[in-house]
Formats: C-alpha cells, sequence, structure tokens
C-alpha cells in the first residue's frame, strides 16, 4: 500500500532554534507514533523509526526491501540513552566518545535488549553512534526514544546524500522526509566493534583510520573487509552494494598507467556498442574520451570525492549507462572509504593497471 509521504524543508540552524521547528515537531511526533521518517545526517540521509517500536522496524525493512539477517544502527542525542541500551560504556568507548561523538563512528557494544531484536538482526551486539546534524540532533532530542536508521535507500542502491536520492527511492513507501540541503561526509559512519578484546574496522567511513588509530593505537582491520563478498563479522558488508544498473569496472593502480587502463577499457566497451560513462576527478578529466566522463570531485581535495561519491554513482543510472569505468585512487584517508564503497559497487570487477 503506498504511503502518502510528508516533505519538509529545512534552512540549516542551530540545534536549539530547530527544536521550535514545526516540521521536526511534526516529525518527532510521527517517530513516537512508529511512523518512519528520513533525516539529514552529516554522512548520508538515514530512514529512521523507533528502535523499541515493532511497528516501525518492521516498516523500515520492508521500505528499503532491506534483508533481514543485517542489524541497524541506533541513533542517539544524548550519552544518558547509553544507560538503557548498553551493559556497559568500557573506558575505550569512553576516549572514542569524547573525541569522536557527535561525528561519524559508530561503535559496537553487547546490549540489553532494549529493542527489538529485528534491530541488531538477532545478534548479542548493538550499533549506536550520535550523528554530528543539528537536523538530526533536533529530531533525536525531540523524539526521545532510540532512533533505529539505516541510510535512506532502497537495498542495493546508492545510499543517499540529498533528499531527492530519498525521495526517487522511497516516496509513497515512508511516512515523512525532512529535507535539510546535501550531507557533509558523503559517505557512511565508520563501524568499529569494540566487543570484543581488540577493537576491528568493519566499515571505513567518515572517521579515518588514523584518526582512530591515534586515539587507540594499532587496529585491527576486520580481514574481508575489502572482499566484494563476505564480511562476517558485518552482515551489511556482504551484499550487494551501491551498485549503479550498468556493469561498472574499477581499475586499481598509479601515474599513467590506471589512465591508460580506464581508457583502454571505455574503448572496448564503446567497440561492443555500450553507453559508456567513466568516472574520474577534476584534475584527470581531460586525459579521457567517452559518451560521458563524469567528476566525483578533485583528486587533492579526498573529503570532496567522498561527498560526490553517491550522487556521481546515481548518474550513471539516470544517463542510462551501461558500462561504467572508475578510477581508482590510493586506499588511504577519506578515499580508503571511498575504495571500499567502489569495489562494492563494481561487484569485484576490479581490474589492476
Ligand atoms: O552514516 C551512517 O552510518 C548512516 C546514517 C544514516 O547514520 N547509516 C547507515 O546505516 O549507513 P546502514 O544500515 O546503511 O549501515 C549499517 C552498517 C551495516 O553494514 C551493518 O551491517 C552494520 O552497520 N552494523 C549494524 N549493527 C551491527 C552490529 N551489531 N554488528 C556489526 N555490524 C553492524
Ligand atoms: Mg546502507
Amino acid at each position: 500500500m503506498q504511503k502518502r509521504t510528508q516533505y519538509w524543508q529545512v534552512e540549516r540552524m542551530d540545534t536549539p532554534s530547530l527544536l521550535h521547528h514545526p516540521g521536526i515537531q511534526s516529525a518527532a511526533t510521527m517517530l513516537k507514533k512508529g511512523k518512519v521518517v528520513a533525516f539529514p545526517t552529516e554522512t548520508v540521509y538515514g530512514l529512521g523509526g523507533d528502535a523499541t517500536s515493532e511497528k516501525a522496524v518492521d516498516s523500515i525493512f520492508k521500505a528499503k526491501g532491506r534483508p533481514s539477517d543485517n542489524p541497524l544502527i541506533v541513533h542517539i542525542a544524548d550519552t544518558d540513552q547509553m544507560k538503557s541500551l548498553v551493559r556497559e560504556v568500557p573506558p575505550i568507548a569512553r576516549k572514542l566518545m569524547s573525541r569522536f561523538w557527535p561525528g561519524p563512528l559508530t561503535l559496537i557494544f553487547p546490549h540489553e535488549d532494549r529493542v527489538v531484536p529485528r534491530v541488531t538482526a538477532g545478534l548479542d551486539t548493538m550499533g549506536i553512534r550520535m550523528p554530528d546534524h543539528p537536523v538530526a540532533l533536533a529530531l533525536l532530542k525531540l523524539a526521545g526514544v532510540p532512533v533505529a536508521a539505516p541510510s535512506a535507500n532502497l537495498s542495493g542502491k546508492p545510499s543517499p546524500t540529498k533528499a531527492t536520492h530519498v525521495w526517487h527511492d522511497l516516496a509513497g513507501q515512508i511516512d515523512a522526509v525532512i529535507d535539510g540541503g546535501a550531507t557533509g561526509v558523503g559517505v557512511e559512519s565508520t563501524v568499529l566493534d569494540i566487543s570484543g578484546e581488540v577493537p576491528v574496522l568493519l566499515r571505513p567511513g567518515g572517521i579515518t583510520r588514523t584518526m582512530l588509530e591515534e586515539v587507540l593505537g594499532p587496529i585491527q582491520t576486520d580481514q574481508n573487509m575489502e572482499q566484494p563478498v563476505i564480511s562476517p563479522r558485518s552482515p551489511g558488508m556482504k551484499y550487494r552494494h551501491y551498485a549503479p544498473a550498468g556493469k561498472m569496472w574499477l581499475v586499481i593502480g598509479e601515474g599513467m598507467g590506471i589512465k591508460k587502463k580506464v581508457q583502454e577499457l571505455a574503448d572496448q566497451g564503446e567497440k561492443e556498442g555500450r553507453q559508456v560513462a567513466i568516472m574520474t576527478t577534476e584534475e584527470h578529466k581531460d586525459f579521457y574520451r567517452a559518451r560521458w566522463v563524469l567528476t566525483c570531485g578533485k583528486y587533492r581535495q579526498p573529503e570532496t570525492v567522498a561527498q560526490g561519491l553517491y550522487e556521481c554513482l546515481r548518474q550513471f543510472d539516470q544517463l542510462g549507462a551501461d558500462w561504467i569505468v572508475a578510477e581508482g585512487f590510493p586506499p588511504v584517508g577519506l578515499f580508503h572509504s571511498v575504495m571500499n564503497r567502489l569495489i562494492k559497487a563494481a561487484e569485484g570487477r576490479v581490474i589492476h593497471s
């Protein structure tokens, strides 16, 4: 059944002023009634629902078409909310929270069975984060409940960095969208498992490995994290993800080698009668010839590439590109997160130049 999806546009203001915004107040009331609302965070748009409401959590999985073994992140506005959610907040968590919250870091804790089991997909751990976005924080404060929120896209599609992306994927399936403009970081939060003996990086995101290691010393990486298929500790990473409808190739390497290989693959697609698109950066775009050459940001400013990545992946679908060749990046800093997403978008079609 189609829902009537409400829409509010919200100017960026500080959180205290936004507490009086009629749209955010209505959205918070909806959350309290078990409805589902898409809202901006600093990373990507989330689809929020009361994590203690069966009805809300069911609606989230249904609207996204999300596999039920993929757990949701619980969003909070206040660290006091942790008390009822987790068994304990160990010293390492306190350190990370004081350094990076609010911000793009999700921490995995053993939990207290306060939320409905589907939120954690039956696991004994739960992901929690405090987003660094005034709209998200105002909404969470007014709702007063822990809010489960996956990215507000159809399962398998790139995460939404603009309200128009949410609308495209989910209008008619969800109760409301709060439009707070384009998100800042552009890739999702970093997911760090601190439930075991040593911290393990499950998903690279807005907080880089170097930033974490400055606080924690060396951390482990989930072994399969960069693989296109299975990453057992982070269930979400095993699915087809971020993928455009067309066939995508990701070329890795350095210097001229990578550029030549990208062009070679594009030419091959052209010969086969494909609608070819190349994804590159401002600095490198003039090197290439193809039907479409899209730039996702500036090579010298990795944060712009992270910001533009998902919009770029969505554009390929809009254009009707069916053969996409993406130029890879060295997997450090924010580029590490970008490459993690590109490897999944390419579904394993990674070519060494
Ligand atoms: O930036 C973000 O994290 C965004 C915004 C909306 O906050 N949310 C987001 O949620 O990206 P989602 O559902 O698209 O991705 C959540 C990821 C998945 O890979 C999931 O498997 C992992 O977090 N995750 C959640 N709970 C987990 C748990 N208990 N153990 C391991 N991984 C978990
Ligand atoms: Mg997602």
